[in-house]
């Protein structure tokens, strides 16, 4: 049994993650998603928020449990048996960043290990900081966020405005 690990802030989920979501759930029997903090970021939505979030979104996918965790990520990677990480990458940017990531996972739990996923071409200018900062001018960000929760995401950037 091939289980991988999807871990990421997902402040919000946006149609990018699903998409690496959906791709990584064909590539293994079970695929957890793993809603976590990012110490460099500050997140609007709270953790139990972007769980909910992400879980609405996934719900059709039966082999994917979505869960929520403030710790280290090698940690529930161990806790959960896992083969694999799984990261989404738009840039080389991204790769670098994943590359030092892995690095430094890798030195706390020698088991670890990570598959990179190269975004959909259509997808690549979409991340969470985008769709947060435009969501919060009043821009329309519905291009950009899974339809099950575009509005209370709309909304919610919407009511942080000053
Ligand atoms: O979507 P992001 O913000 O790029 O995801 C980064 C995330 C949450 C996967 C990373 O910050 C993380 O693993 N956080 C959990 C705490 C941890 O283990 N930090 C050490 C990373 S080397």
């Amino acid at each position: 049994m091939v289980s991988l690990l999807f871990p990421g802030s997902f402040d919000p989920f946006t149609r990018g993650h699903r998409d690496i979501a959906r791709r990584a759930a064909n590539l293994c029997d079970r695929l957890y998603v793993a809603v976590m903090n990012n110490s460099s970021k500050n997140n609007v939505f709270t953790l139990d928020e972007r769980v909910a979030m992400a879980q609405k979104v996934l719900s059709d996918y039966t082999n994917i449990e979505v869960i929520g965790s403030d710790g280290l990520l090698v940690d529930i990677f161990k806790d959960l048996g896992c083969n694999a990480v799984v990261r989404g990458i738009r840039s080389e940017t991204d790769f670098r960043y994943e590359a030092e990531m892995a690095l430094a996972n890798k030195m706390l739990y020698s088991s670890y290990d990570v598959t990179l996923l190269p975004c959909r071409d259509d997808l690549s200018l979409i991340s969470s900081s985008i769709v947060k900062e435009v969501g919060a001018l009043g821009g329309d960000i519905s291009g950009m966020i899974p339809a099950e929760i575009a509005e209370e995401v709309k909304l919610r950037l919407r009511k942080g405005r000053t």
